[in-house]
């Protein structure tokens, strides 16, 4: 999708969405007031948040599409609302067959037009996005292009240039994370996860090392290998760096995805029911990586470094077995009591990793880690573990802004015995209780006490069913969220 600002006047579309504040339902165009006098008369619509009414209308001899858009009362304006107003209209749009639609935005007093006009390009760019490449005839169809256009804001300004351009590359990069995750695992395996990140550094400004099999051993990444090893797909360590800040060369903001490209369960074998999306189990890549292509995209100053642990958890004769005692890169042993829970042993030596190699300064690691997430959120929110309230006001604020929920959970020192081992340093499954808590804890066992936050996306990085800005699959979270907490800590 290709989204641009166009003069108000512009309208000769498929289809034109208007949005429109309840305390004002009045347009300069004649024909257009006369269908929303009507619209309103017949109460059919009134501007109230998520209403939409649509009509036809003729310019210059051709039909065309009107679908208005209520946005609610001007004074209770807000982000969300204007990011689910736009997914009303590009849905009503496609259902509209349309290939261009101009979006006209109301004069406000309550927000600031460049917002308005950034989270409407984003959320077009969401709502529109569909994944039919595997459809035979689904690939036929028409690719969208969106102008949006402001109440007398004739040319766009530079500061509405920047922010559709801004959003453009917001959207490239929660995109990719869509992609990644919804491409199935026959595809999408560490090798070919890597090469896609190559491809994205080479694009967006950020270098990738890809190191396999013999460098992992090297590194004592035996956490890591332990889970990769009953597969026949090669394990990759991904590492990307992006240094847009070198005069604070000691300030590294480490991100550290879970890359389960797929996962079975292991010898803990998954029930069928749920391994179908396992496929997913990579969404903390994925997310780190759409971060890292929008990062490196808009030039942010500060330095960010980030790493995949790639590989499959599947079983054959080589497989990792419950009651196993492994290494780590961190020297710590770890008892295996559930080959299912190996997300964090990957993740445990790419944190080691980011630390010790990389030098990270502060660690975020992204990670579709339990179902105990799923369970005690839903798929709306992203639970959180940390260290360090500073750190988790700024992931806060950020998704303020964003409208991306998270949620911290408590990290009380009686949770922290649980991941203890009666034959190891640690266990990496404490069981059914605190399964969240105790997941982030044993990642904070390898954090060398650098500020840390943990989120654990196994509900929000996929959605069960069509949502006003996701399809059924892969929905880019929180890769929104990180970019905008990356921007902040970037000024
Ligand atoms: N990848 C799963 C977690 C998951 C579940 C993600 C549902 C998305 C949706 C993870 O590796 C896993 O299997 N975790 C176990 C941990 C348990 C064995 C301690 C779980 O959640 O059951
Ligand atoms: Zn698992
Ligand atoms: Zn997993």
């Amino acid at each position: 999708m290709n989204v641009t600002y166009r003069s108000f006047s512009c309208s000769q579309t498929d289809v034109q969405v208007i949005y429109l504040v309840e305390n004002n339902l009045s347009m300069s165009k004649e024909d257009i007031n006369k269908n929303i006098e009507y619209a309103k008369n017949k109460n059919l619509f009134t501007g109230k948040i998520g209403q939409t009414y649509t009509f036809t209308r003729e310019v210059n001899e051709t039909i065309q599409n009107v679908v208005l858009v209520g946005l609610g009362k001007e004074e209770d304006l807000n982000l969300d609302t204007i990011r689910k107003a736009t997914a009303k209209g590009i849905r009503k749009a496609k259902e509209l067959k349309a290939t261009t639609v101009f979006i006209k935005l109301p004069k406000v007093d309550t927000l600031e037009v460049e917002e308005i006009i950034k989270n409407t390009a984003v959320a077009a760019h969401l709502a529109g996005y569909t994944f039919n490449k595997y459809k035979t005839d689904a690939k036929k169809e028409n690719a969208l292009t969106v102008s949006i256009g402001r109440c007398g804001i004739k040319e766009a300004t530079p500061e509405i240039a920047a922010a559709v351009e801004e959003a453009n590359e917001i959207a490239k990069g929660i995109i990719l994370a869509r992609d990644l995750v919804n491409e199935p695992a026959n595809v999408m395996y560490p090798e070919t996860l890597a090469e896609e990140v190559v491809k994205a550094g080479k694009e967006n400004g950020f270098e990738v090392e890809v190191h396999g099999t013999e460098k992992i051993k090297e590194l004592k990444m035996e956490a890591f290998y332990s889970v990769a090893k009953g597969s026949s797909k090669e394990p990759k360590l991904i590492v990307m760096r992006y240094f847009g800040n070198p005069e604070q060369k000691g300030e590294i903001l480490g991100l550290v995805g879970k890359g389960l490209t797929f996962d079975t369960g292991g010898y803990s074998l998954k029930p069928s029911p749920s391994m179908i999306d396992m496929k997913s189990d990579m969404g903390g890549a994925a997310s780190v990586i759409g971060a890292m292509t929008a990062i490196a995209n808009r030039k942010l100053k500060i330095n960010v470094v980030a790493v995949v642990a790639a590989c499959e958890n599947a079983i054959s004769g080589d497989a990792y077995k419950p009651g196993d005692i492994i290494g780590s890169m961190a020297g710590k042993t770890i008892e295996i009591r559930n080959t299912d829970a190996e997300g964090r042993l990957t993740l445990v030596d790419a944190v080691n990793y980011i630390i010790e190699k990389e030098n990270a300064s502060e660690v975020i690691d992204l990670a579709t880690l339990t179902g105990a997430a799923l369970v005690a959120l839903g798929e709306t929110t992203t639970a959180v573990v940390t260290n360090n309230d500073r750190f988790y006001g700024e992931l806060k604020d950020a998704s303020a802004y964003t409208g991306e929920k998270f949620w911290q959970l408590p990290s009380f020192e009686e949770y922290a015995e649980l991941v203890k081992s009666d034959v190891a340093d640690l266990n990496n499954s404490p069981g059914r209780n605190a399964g969240t808590i105790t997941a982030g804890l044993f990642i904070g066992e390898f954090v060398q006490g650098k500020p840390w936050l943990h989120l654990d996306i196994a509900g929000t990085a996929w959605s069960e069913k069509k949502t006003d800005l996701t399809i059924k699959g892969g929905t880019g979270a929180p890769v929104y969220t990180l970019y905008e907490l990356v921007k902040r800590k970037s000024k």
